[in-house]
């Protein structure tokens, strides 16, 4: 098959663009590199530097495509609460430009990577997609009204669409901003040059982490499976971790003893999240193959950042 993956240059548009070329599909890549790297992409993916607002750019690369995956965004929550309307014209009218060239260039479906972000604080876990939602941030807000564009104009246009909400991927590639890194490559980070681990709030805090391995299997069933239109399903792992849990499987697996710094001036966020993921079974036939201790090895292993 043919495919057009947006942020095919980010830490899951890598691993998808890489595991789709491999396969032996034809996988053209658009990133505007603002957070992503293409020299991590294999050679048979076909690499172009670009905007998702640029609608003649994206005509043309979309010509003869079967399927778009659509993972270009910006994605941090605390910088989008100072750039709401620069996280606005990305994730969301990106995404309704995305959808009217996939319109006219009768693409047969769309796949978009939402976020489990989308629920904010439910008093209850499990979170499932029949769940009220409550995004608590301008990235999750966006996320959703992207959901929504995706939805309504997938909809009106006959194009497929398949909605996952992802929540807390990570691997080998996650990038490690300086300010607010994703959790799991920033503790391994710490532990391995004999930092210093800091817990926000009281480490009680839950998380869905799912490896990007999982996350993979589910964006590439998405293209072909039956019966999926229209259908929003949580990618997780489906079990919750609290960063307490976290940082002792960092300790056993690095083999290190890095010191823990408590920050109860700073919460820990949503108390508790995890992602009912039966849906994704039933419809994807998913079930999540890396359980946190392996996805942790298996990250060191992959990611030369990590070799000791
Ligand atoms: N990683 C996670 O835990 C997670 C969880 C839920 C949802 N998601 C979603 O999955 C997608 C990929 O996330 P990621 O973790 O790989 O993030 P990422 O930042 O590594 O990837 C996003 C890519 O989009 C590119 N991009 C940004 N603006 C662009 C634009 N205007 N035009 C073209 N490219 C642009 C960036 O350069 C980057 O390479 C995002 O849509 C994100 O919201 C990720």
């Amino acid at each position: 098959m043919n495919y057009l993956i947006t942020g095919g240059a980010g830490f899951l548009g890598t691993a998808l663009c890489n595991r789709l070329a491999r396969q032996g599909h034809t996988v053209r890549a658009l990133d505007d590199c603002s957070n992503g790297d293409p020299s991590g992409l294999v050679s048979q993916v076909n690499f172009v530097k670009g905007d998702v607002n640029d609608k003649p750019l994206l005509w043309q690369l979309l010509q003869d495509i079967d399927c778009v995956y659509h993972l270009a965004a910006l994605v941090s929550v605390p910088e989008s609460s100072l750039f709401p309307s620069e996280y606005n014209r990305i994730n969301v009218n990106g995404t309704v430009n995305l959808m009217e060239a996939i319109r006219d260039a009768k693409v047969r479906r769309i796949v978009f990577a939402s976020s489990g972000a989308i629920y904010g604080q439910l008093d209850h876990v499990p979170y499932s997609e029949s769940d009220e939602v409550k995004p608590g941030s301008p990235y999750a807000v966006s996320k959703l009204a992207a959901e929504y564009y995706v939805k309504q104009i997938s909809a009106d246009t006959g194009v497929e669409a398949v909605i996952l909400r992802i929540f807390n991927a990570y691997g080998p590639g996650q990038r490690i901003p300086n300010s607010h890194p994703p959790i799991i490559v920033n503790y391994l980070k710490h532990a391995l040059t004999n930092g210093s681990i800091v817990i926000h709030g009281d480490g009680m805090q839950t998380r869905d982490y799912v490896f990007v391995d999982d996350v993979v299997n589910a964006l590439v069933t998405s293209a072909t499976a039956n019966g999926v239109d229209q259908h929003i399903i949580n990618i997780g792992s489906g079990v919750e971790t609290s960063v307490l849990e976290l940082v002792r499987q960092v300790r056993d697996v690095t083999q290190r003893k890095p010191e823990e710094i408590f920050n109860p001036h700073k919460s820990g966020g949503t108390p508790r999240m995890a992602a009912d993921i039966s849906k994704a079974y039933e419809k994807l036939n998913y079930l999540p193959m890396t359980p946190l201790a392996a996805g942790l090895r298996l990250t060191m292993e992959r990611d030369p950042r990590f070799k000791v």
